[in-house]
């Protein structure tokens, strides 16, 4: 499956288990003596490896709902325009929401999401991403709640991040080669 094109593997598998544990146990522990109830929405597709792990760390009542978006191609993302392909299924009025995210890159769809989510009246809104890149931005960033490991600005794959839709079930993630072909 690697076939020279993952250049390194960068977070081995045994460190995401660990770290993921320890997002959840945290996760849990805010939440504690909460009434409002708890629903974590995976952002599709990227998160969705890190949101089956991440949910069963939490030892708490919650609920999952998904929400897939994409952003509109990289020349055109600082526009911050994002398509929505499906919504959340459930109202999230009232309830403790944390918007579950692969990675932060420029930040601009989870801004927009965060936007549109607020909009909605939940109880709180939190963000909880996998993975954070340390990269310049010219914008302001919306705060995230949990990050799982900061990175550098490099293109990674495995865990639930793809290039042109593959990678995604690698185990741990891993840079990408430059200039690798996707497989297939
Ligand atoms: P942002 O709006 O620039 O933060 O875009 C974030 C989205 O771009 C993520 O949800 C990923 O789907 C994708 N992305 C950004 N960086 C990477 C990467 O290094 N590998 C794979 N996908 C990435
Ligand atoms: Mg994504």
């Amino acid at each position: 499956m690697e076939d020279g094109a993952i250049e390194r593997v960068l977070i081995e598998e045994g460190r995401i288990r660990e770290r993921v544990r320890e997002l959840g146990a945290q996760i849990a522990r805010d939440h504690a003596g909460r009434d409002a109830p708890l629903i974590l929405v995976g952002i599709l597709r990227g998160a969705v490896v890190f949101m089956a792990d991440l949910i069963r760390a939490v030892e708490a009542p919650l609920t999952i709902d998904f929400i897939a978006v994409s952003s509109y191609g990289r020349s055109t993302k600082s526009s911050g325009v994002v398509r929505i392909f499906k919504d959340l299924n459930e109202s999230i009025e009232g309830a403790d929401v944390i918007i579950v995210e692969d990675i932060i890159d420029s930040g601009l769809t989870l801004s927009y999401l965060v936007d549109l989510l607020r909009r909605r009246n939940p109880a709180s809104l939190r963000v909880c991403s996998f993975l954070f890149k340390e990269r310049e931005r010219d914008h302001d960033l919306v705060p995230i709640d949990y990050i799982g490991f900061r990175i550098p600005d490099e293109f990674v794959v495995g865990y639930g991040l793809d290039y042109a839709g593959f990678y995604r079930n690698l185990p741990y993630l891993g840079v990408l080669a430059p200039g690798a072909p996707p497989p297939g």
